[in-house]
């Protein structure tokens, strides 16, 4: 087996580390260790207590905390692959539905299978009371944010086996996927009607119940109201939805599997992953490019802009990525669908400013050295202002989308032991003794 060869200069012993498939395991790591001293007596002592050697990771840049056969990215290369498919080519042969499948349960649906999923995730669908009743208490031009939480609690207390998770003394649905699968499309299903509560409280529209024979996009915008004005908004979103539908462990994604080690049912895992999707530097990065975009205004304004980001007057949002350092392969198939919509994108003047930014930005050396370039979540908030949805709507709507992958991962973890997810520290301040 390959390995890496570690010497100690603390205590001259050497040690090999096992490297499999290119990782090395921090518990090898941790074998890694310096007697322990006591103190009083000034001699080394046999220490129960490991003072095995740490990783400190800030921000987990190079530390993986799962195995995963769901989604594979090469950032180098520019390639995503969901369950070894390439990107490319369920873009351009299948539509959202066929991939939430996919990415769940692992194959493409049979017309059944496709059925089945539906009845399910209508079912659940069907708003309670209280949740129309809890939006309802919130301003209409309350942040979306609070709204969706606001919405998504409401459908948990609701929920039987959201409550039963933890009132049970066993674990609910590590190794049941059978369950898992229940509550699974429930919180799907959730998400969706929550988004559509959102969107028609708003809007100040009426609220169209859910139809089982709908896939869950078909469902969200029927339940808008949208899909009955404007059947071309299905079609795009039915391609942009599978370019975001998961991109493995990111920021929400690895949120969502820290709730659910803990044995939390998938709606309050769900929860954790929507909170972190709003944040600036995730999801919420669009709010904030946008309103950058608004405030710039005229493509003419945007050297200026930037300038005042070198200078260190706050990030350009909507630009820069943790994992690719060449081009994100999303943004073509992105373009693709911008082209296919041009009428309707050249509506926004404000896809002029973005992509002066784009051009500027491109041949600037600050961005060039460091990698940055636009984002595939800035140039997909296009295609949904091009399809009629206000900006503050686009991160509720993309988390539905999102919470498909992300509730594929969970459902893996299911099929893995039992680990609470507990990170370390590094404690640095002064101890007295
Ligand atoms: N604008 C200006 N400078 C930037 C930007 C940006 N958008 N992004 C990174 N940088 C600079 C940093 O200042 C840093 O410069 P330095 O080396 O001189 O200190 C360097 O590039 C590296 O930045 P990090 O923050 O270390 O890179 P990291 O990989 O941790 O960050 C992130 C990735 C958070 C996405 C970052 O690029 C960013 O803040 N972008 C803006 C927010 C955004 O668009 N987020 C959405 C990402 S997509 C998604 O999550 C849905």
């Amino acid at each position: 087996m390959e390995h890496l060869e570690v010497l100690d200069s603390r205590t001259g012993k050497s040690y090999k580390i096992p490297i499999d498939d290119g990782y090395i395991r921090a518990a090898d790591i941790g074998k890694i260790n310096v007697p322990e001293r006591d103190l009083v007596n000034d001699v080394e002592t046999e220490s129960k207590i490991s003072r095995g050697l740490r990783i400190l990771d800030t921000g987990y840049q190079n530390t993986a905390c799962v195995e995963s056969s769901i989604t594979f990215i090469d950032g180098h290369r520019g390639i995503i692959r969901y369950r070894d498919f390439n990107i490319e080519q369920l873009f351009h042969n299948y539509v959202f539905e066929d991939i939430m499948h996919l990415l769940i349960w692992g194959h493409l649906p049979t017309q059944a299978e496709k059925d089945h999923v539906r009845v399910g995730m209508a079912d659940a669908m069907n708003p309670p009371e209280s949740v129309a009743k809890v939006l309802s208490a919130f301003p209409r031009d309350a942040e979306t944010m609070p709204m969706m939480l606001a919405g998504m609690s409401a459908f948990a207390a609701a929920d039987e086996t959201v409550c039963a998770t933890r009132h049970t003394q066993k674990a609910m649905f590590q190794g049941r996927l059978d369950v898992a699968d229940v509550a699974l499309v429930r919180t799907i299903g959730y998400m969706a009607t929550t988004t559509a509560l959102i969107y028609c409280y708003k809007n100040n529209k009426d609220f169209t119940p859910p139809d089982p024979t709908k896939s869950l996009l078909g469902n969200i915008l029927w339940m808008m109201g949208i899909s009955q004005e404007n059947p071309k908004v299905e079609e795009c979103l039915n391609k942009l939805w599978i370019l975001y539908a998961d991109h493995e462990i990111t920021n929400s994604t690895a949120a969502v599997l820290h709730a659910g080690s803990t044995l939390l049912d998938p709606v309050s895992a769900v929860m954790s992953g929507v909170i972190c999707g709003f944040g600036p530097l995730h999801g919420g990065a669009i709010d904030l490019a946008y309103e950058a975009l608004a405030t710039i205004g005229i493509p003419e304004r945007v050297p200026y802009f930037i300038e005042a980001v070198k200078r260190g007057k706050g990030r350009l949002f909507g630009y820069g990525h943790r994992i690719y350092k060449t081009r994100d392969p999303r943004l073509t198939l992105i373009e693709e669908l911008m082209s296919k919509y041009k009428e309707e994108m050249d509506a926004n003047p404000l896809i002029q400013v973005s992509l002066a930014i784009d051009k500027y930005a491109s041949q600037d050396p600050y961005f060039i050295e460091r990698n940055l370039k636009a984002n595939a979540d800035l140039m997909g908030c296009f295609l949904y202002t091009a399809m009629g949805f206000d900006p503050e709507m686009i991160i509720a709507i993309s988390s539905v989308s999102r919470c498909v992958g992300a509730l594929a991962h969970w459902r893996e973890s299911l099929t893995q032991p039992v680990k609470l997810w507990r990170p370390l520290q590094k404690y640095v301040a002064p101890l007295a003794n």
